[in-house]
């Protein structure tokens, strides 16, 4: 019923909230320091106008495009956002099955909240019951990969993704720290404030209490504090001992690229596709948006996009079919979105399968206004990007 009364992305945020813990909301909502990051991805994507081309057939469109070696349905899939537990108890295991169901892609985070061999069972079992309705051959399980202090820790994790059958390894490359996230830093505090003794005659010794999440981490809430924090000595080189690891299980994307410098440097390393990202204005603050990189890249690399030898995949304040029109008109493969999957968590598998719907109609709906009925049409004549291009 809650459901129904969602029409957009905008409306399962909404809903989400009223249904959602605290500590999740925060966990979710949170971003870094000023909020500058997560402003630039809210709002890059209204400045790029369209252009429709009229009086065409598009009474039959074709969504479907290939990344990272999988068939997708649409042109985007579920960015790695850890601990969906907090949203529901089925957590991940729905944002699986929503994925396999609707033939679209799922990047399941380091940090999610079941063993990464629950969600592969979760993604293939469902995939296995799609078989017949012709949705069984699309849809795609990626693994994202935190490089962790300990390599053991990381070698672990690359084990699991080839043992769980994930499909390509999406190294994120934005996190030597985790970012300064206030409203997760404020909720500590208000809880261990609550949870102080009244009085402190006695002298107890005792630590406050640990809130009930460690919210600022990425890292999940375990009691072993040093066990998964990221590294902060990962650089290029390592490159070498992880695809050693990975031993060609898939392709390997680079997630977190803001400049064309890197996008460049990814290319030079014989890296499969880039993730433009700033990983949702949490991690470092007055980042670019994605699609601002993306004119970027174009600007100083053009041969980058043209080439089409690298994949390219943005995420960061995508909450509409248009702003996923928009960014393959300027070459991306597909586009992600974290949060709003997070929230349609709340309303589990349900709440899963409707943002697809949403966002799989919007994209239809925007490729025929536009007279486009194949994404392999889409390109910058659609598109007016001067005022981004102008700051
Ligand atoms: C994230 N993100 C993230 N990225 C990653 O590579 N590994 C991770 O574990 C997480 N965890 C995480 C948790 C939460 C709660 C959020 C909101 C985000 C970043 C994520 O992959 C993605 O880049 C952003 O969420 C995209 O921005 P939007 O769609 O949330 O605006």
């Amino acid at each position: 019923h809650l459901l129904s009364l969602c029409l957009s992305l905008q409306d399962i945020e909404r809903t989400a909230q009223k249904l959602l813990s605290k500590p999740a909301w925060i966990y979710y909502s949170s971003a870094a320091d000023s909020l500058g990051a997560l402003e630039n991805n809210a709002s890059d994507w209204r400045k790029i106008t369209l252009r429709p081309r009229l009086m065409r057939n598009v009474r039959r469109t074709d969504t479907s495009r290939t990344a990272l070696g999988c068939k997708l349905r649409f042109p985007f899939f579920i960015s790695p956002a850890a601990r969906a537990g907090l949203a529901h108890e089925d957590g991940e295991l729905c944002l699986a099955r929503g994925a396999a169901r609707k033939g679209i892609g799922y990047c399941v985070s380091s940090v999610a909240s079941f063993p990464h061999a629950d969600i592969s069972r979760a993604f293939y079992g469902e995939l296995k019951n799609s078989r017949g309705s012709g949705i069984g051959d699309h849809g795609a399980l990626w693994f994202q990969l935190y490089v962790a202090n300990e390599k053991m820790v990381t070698l672990e994790r690359i084990e699991a993704a080839k043992r769980g059958g994930y499909k390509a390894l999406v190294i994120t490359i934005d996190s030597p720290v985790v970012g300064k996230r206030e409203e997760d830093e404020r909720y500590r505090v208000e809880v261990n404030a609550e949870s102080l003794p009244n009085s402190f005659a006695g002298g107890s010794q005792e630590p406050p209490l640990s809130p009930p999440s460690d919210g600022a981490d990425d890292e999940g809430d375990g009691p072993l504090p040093l066990r998964g924090v990221h590294s902060s000595t990962f650089n290029w080189n390592d490159l070498g001992w992880i695809r050693e690891a990975w031993q060609n299980s898939g392709p390997i994307a680079l997630k977190g690229i803001q400049t064309a410098e890197d996008a460049m440097l990814a290319a030079t390393h014989g890296i499969d596709a880039i993730y433009l990202s700033n990983h949702g204005g949490r991690q470092c603050d007055d980042t670019p948006s994605s699609i601002h990189t993306l004119l970027e890249i174009r600007r100083f690399y053009p041969k980058l996009i043209e080439d089409r030898k690298m994949e390219i995949f943005l995420d960061g304040g995508v909450r509409r079919g248009a702003d996923i029109v928009k960014a393959l008109c300027l070459g991306a493969t597909a586009c992600a979105l974290g949060r709003p999957f997070m929230y349609s968590v709340a309303m589990g598998d349900d709440g899963v399968l409707k943002a697809i719907q949403l966002l799989s109609d919007e994209i239809e709906t925007t490729m025929r206004l536009i007279g486009a009925t194949r994404l392999g049409q889409l390109n910058n004549s659609f598109v007016n990007t001067k005022r981004l291009e102008l700051e």
